[in-house]
């Protein structure tokens, strides 16, 4: 800070500066609007808007149609083949020789492009995650014409490959199942838009996001970030408010910098000096120990509080710039800490001093298209995350760093997000261009979204140390080392430099998985990256039985595991036609981006329930779909339960788990894949599920070898006195066999403990002569005031070897309650999996998916568009499990 008297007169000096005026100090011009669209050779010419794609300009033009329907990735593939270019004409609204600088800014392109403006090259592209900004003074003039000619992405990824003749980088091409385009690991381009396993080939072009024209004479603020500190042994708490300017002026600049944040009671100016070219600056203000701040923090943990914070800066000349935002207070640790009785290392957040559990998802982009991702949808996603009690969502590294509404709408909500920079199970050239292009790229997403409380964590890649250790591309052992060495150069000496470089307030790991300090210890790349004693591990696997808790991993952190499901016939119906409706048309095969997948989900379902077998082909299709959805929801419920349990507990030198994410949130097609939220929003029955397996109280049980155990599982902030009441139901009666109440169940704040065990055999024995077959276990817990948990339930037997059960009437009445529906749901027999489906009318329900064991229950429908009871009488679908035959 400059000392008082300096700084009195520097501010005095300043402000009257600003009274003087000056000229206004900058002009801006946006190009976003109406471009003209042109493919290679001239055929095409129609309306591009900008933000925006070819693919998205052909559709709403009418040249194509709706690229997701049926077959269409394959009969568009010509697009992306085609080197399109964005043209037009301005007017410069501001007299242009007035200004020293005039620079062209594009916030995104996508990807490869040279950028011609009156028929001079001011620059060219080729990576859609960096900012890009050209130096235009000396070629704009009154009216002007732009020109961005674009190269196919796919074509210039092969080029480059080619061009790269050392040695190959693999994969050369995704397998034939996803039906995709090769050598995306050679262009800085979301990769997942060559395909994947849940989602199409569309590799866009186009200008993706924002671009503007900014003329100056002083300089041009380009980022703006404030961090949070706090210091133990000073009890302060501090923020960090980093700068970065372009400066125009040949001599060093002066400026006074004022910040104020009125309900922290801080005020401060500060005086600083900014040089000419690229110059950044950092300010460091203390926060007033006399008054009370509150934290940010994570969901389901406290308030989201933040705090506006007005930072004005005057700078000689009379340039003045006022930036309004929100500051927010939080730590976050990674803890990696030995554990008695556990060979390894501990692996969790710990958030303002407390050990966090964390509960979600992965995030992959919600669109091919991303101009199409609005606000509005990102909002209605994430506010669904929230109501399913998820609190940590992993944006996935084979899509995009996503736009700012996603990382403020996360702030309020109180998500956190473990954030991937965006390489995905591929190897990585590391030439000079490219690591300098890779260096530019993570130092503006740094600077771009540091500011977030949300982002808790950097992250290398996405299975890619994996992918060395595993050998997943069948790299002879000679060759290894090239590609180890490639992998430190990436990941290590040049993402982590520049992330330690912008940004030292949050932890950095390579890869997911990893074993943290063990893969740093073994050179950056460990032996096996899925060792359950260290890091975070994901697991798959489809062939065997998913109820059976003994074949999950006990991990220290499970970041993606999951099944897949078919999404809603509303949702399919969109994309195709009656042609395809069945489980084995060609749509469905072509749908299905995974080997395997859709006879996976046939073989995982057919362990525990009769697969449809009716004569009304129609009928067996929505009853395949509604299969799936039972029994993904059921495989990822008994995963996440086996996580949530393991919490406490070391068992065999494994457990202290402290995050389940399971695999994935949102869908980016109407295909199968394993998402709990269909492309649209519609949640699938996973998604209910979540709610209640995720719930902050939660009851849990397993057998093992044949012993029945309920744990209880608390995310709450201080014990809880529970009673846990226990019932037994004869399948085909819907009074209880038995049920028993135990009082007096303590369960210790942010743990999980067993708190019920019995013989099975005892259990049924002594409630109303119970078979595995003929029974089935359903419990909760009771506290005082509000405190309770969802209702869960244990299954003793295959659902198909069920004995007892009957073929429940089912019937509902709906009346309207202002904004929402009631819907009395009355059964004449217990019904499991009872599943609600408004068709088209999107929105949620209150429960949905669950085991119904009482004759009437009261579920809401809360729709996110105004709709009626007669549309949603006409649209409402109602299944339960005995409904498939
Ligand atoms: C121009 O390009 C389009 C799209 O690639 C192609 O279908 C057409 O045959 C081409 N026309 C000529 C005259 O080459
Ligand atoms: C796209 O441009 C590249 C490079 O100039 C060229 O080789 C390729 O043939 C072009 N593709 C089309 C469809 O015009
Ligand atoms: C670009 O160059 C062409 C000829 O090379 C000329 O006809 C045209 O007027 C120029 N356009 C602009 C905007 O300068
Ligand atoms: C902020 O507080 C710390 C310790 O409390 C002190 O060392 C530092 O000098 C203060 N910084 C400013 C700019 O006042
Ligand atoms: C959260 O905010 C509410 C309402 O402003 C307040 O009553 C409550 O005390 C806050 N909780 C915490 C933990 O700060
Ligand atoms: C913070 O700023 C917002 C937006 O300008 C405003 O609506 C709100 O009232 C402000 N809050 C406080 C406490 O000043
Ligand atoms: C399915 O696709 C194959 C190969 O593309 C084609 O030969 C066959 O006619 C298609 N069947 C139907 C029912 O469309
Ligand atoms: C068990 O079954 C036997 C024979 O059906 C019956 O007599 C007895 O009452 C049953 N016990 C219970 C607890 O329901």
């Amino acid at each position: 800070m400059a000392p008082e008297g300096r700084r009195a007169l520097a501010l005095l000096l300043l402000l009257s500066l600003a009274r003087s005026g000056g000229t206004g100090a900058a002009a801006q011009l946006s190009l976003r609007g109406s471009w003209r669209l042109s493919n290679g050779n001239g055929s095409l010419v129609l309306r591009g808007d900008v933000p925006g794609c070819a693919h998205t300009a052909l559709l709403r033009q009418g040249l194509i149609q709706d690229p997701y329907y049926r077959f269409n990735d394959l009969a568009y593939r010509w697009i992306a083949l085609d080197n399109w270019t964005y043209s037009r004409e301005f007017q410069t609204p501001f007299d242009v020789s007035i200004w020293k600088k005039v620079s062209l800014i594009f916030e995104g392109v996508d990807t490869v492009a040279e950028i011609v403006v009156n028929n001079i090259t001011v620059g060219r592209t080729n990576n859609m995650f960096n900012r890009y900004s050209f130096d235009i003074t000396n070629v704009i003039k009154e009216a002007n014409a732009i020109q961005v000619h674009f190269l196919s992405a796919v074509w210039y990824a092969a080029e480059q490959s080619k061009i790269h003749q050392a040695y190959q980088v693999p994969p050369e091409c995704p397998p034939p199942v996803q039906k995709g385009e090769c050598h995306v690991n050679f262009i800085r381009k979301e990769q997942c838009s060559f395909s994947w396993d849940w989602g199409p080939s569309f590799p866009t072009q186009g200008i993706w996001k924002d671009v503007r024209i900014e003329a100056y004479n002083l300089c041009r603020l380009i980022y703006f970030s404030v961090t949070s500190h706090y210091e133990q042994s000073t009890r302060q708490w501090s923020l960090k408010i980093e700068l970065d300017f372009d400066v125009v002026s040949s001599k060093p600049v002066d400026g006074l910098v004022t910040v104020s944040i009125p309900e922290l009671q801080t005020q401060e100016a500060q005086a600083i000096e900014l040089y000419p070219g690229e110059s950044s600056t950092a300010l460091l203000i203390n926060i007033s120990k006399s008054v009370a701040l509150e934290t940010w923090w994570p969901r389901g943990h406290g308030n989201q509080t933040g705090y506006n914070m007005t930072t004005v800066f005057i700078i000689e000349g009379g340039y003045k710039i006022e930036k309004f935002s929100k500051v927010y207070f939080r730590t976050v640790e990674l803890v990696e800490e030995t554990i008695p009785g556990s060979p390894g290392l501990s692996f969790y957040f710990r958030i303002n001093k407390l050990p966090i559990f964390m509960k979600g998802s992965n995030w992959i982009p919600a669109d091919s298209f991303q101009d199409r991702v609005t606000a509005k949808m990102l909002k209605l996603l994430l506010q669904s995350a929230a109501d399913a009690n998820i609190n940590m969502l992993r944006v996935w590294g084979g899509g995009v760093y996503e736009q700012d509404e996603f990382y403020d709408t996360c702030d309020e909500l109180g998500i956190m997000i473990w954030q991937d920079f965006m390489f995905a199970c591929a190897l990585y050239p590391t030439d000079q261009s490219y690591l300098d292009s890779v260096r530019a790229e993570i130092t503006h997403q740094v600077k771009r979204l540091k500011s977030h409380p949300s982002i808790i964590l950097w992250s290398g890649n996405n299975e890619n140390e994996a992918a060395i250790a595993s050998n997943w591309f069948s790299i002879p052992q000679a060759k290894m080392s090239i590609y180890s060495k490639d992998y430190v150069t990436l990941y290590v000496k040049n993402i982590r430099e520049v992330v330690f470089a912008e940004d030292k307030s949050r932890p950095y790991i390579p890869s997911s998985p990893t074993n943290g300090w063990k893969t740093v210890k073994e050179g950056w790349l460990s032996h096996n990256p899925y060792d359950t004693h260290y890091g975070d591990t994901h697991y798959y696997n489809y062939l065997s039985d998913c109820w059976d808790w003994t074949t999950y991993p006990r991990a220290r952190f499970a970041s993606e595991y999951g099944f897949q499901s078919w999404p809603s016939f509303s949702t399919l119906t969109k994309v195709s036609s009656e042609e395809d409706w069945s489980y084995t048309s060609n749509f469905s095969l072509h749908r299905q981006h995974h080997a395997k997948g859709n006879d996976e989900m046939l073989q995982q379902a057919g362990l525990h329930f009769k697969l449809p077998q009716g004569t009304n082909p129609l009928e067996n299709f929505r009853h395949t779909i509604y299969l799936t959805q039972v029994m993904q929801a059921q495989c990822v419920k008994i995963e996440t339960e086996f996580y949530r349990r393991s919490q406490s507990e070391i068992i065999n030198g494994e457990g202290r788990t402290m995050g389940a994410l399971y695999w994935q949130l949102n869908d980016i097609w109407q295909g199968p894949s394993w998402a709990s939220l269909e492309y649209g929003g519609k949640w699938k029955m996973l998604h209910y599920f979540a709610r209640r397996f995720f719930a902050p109280l939660l009851p849990v049980a397993h057998e093992d070898e044949d012993v029945f155990y309920i744990y209880g599982v608390s995310d709450l902030h201080s014990d809880a006195e529970l009673t846990l009441k226990v019932s037994l139901h004869h399948w085909n009666s819907m009074e209880p066999a038995c049920t028993m109440a135990k009082e007096g169940v303590v369960i210790k704040a942010g743990s999980a403990i067993a708190i019920y065990k019995e013989p099975i055999g005892d259990l049924l024995r002594r409630c109303g002569n119970c078979t595995r077959q003929s029974c089935v276990i359903t419990f909760y817990f009771a506290g005082e005031g509000k405190l309770s948990s969802p209702n869960n339930y244990h299954f003793l037997s295959s659902l198909k070897d069920a004995v007892g059960l009957q073929k429940p009437q089912l019937t509902v009445s709906i009346s309207q309650e202002e904004d929402q529906f009631q819907l009395v749901l009355e059964t004449t027999a217990i019904a499991p999996f009872v599943w609600l489906d408004a068709g088209d009318i999107p929105g949620t329900f209150s429960d949905n998916g669950f085991l119904l064991t009482e004759k009437q229950r009261i579920i809401l429908f809360h729709p996110w568009e105004s709709t009626s009871i007669v549309e949603l009488k006409k649209s409402l679908s109602l299944t339960s499990l005995t409904d498939i035959s």
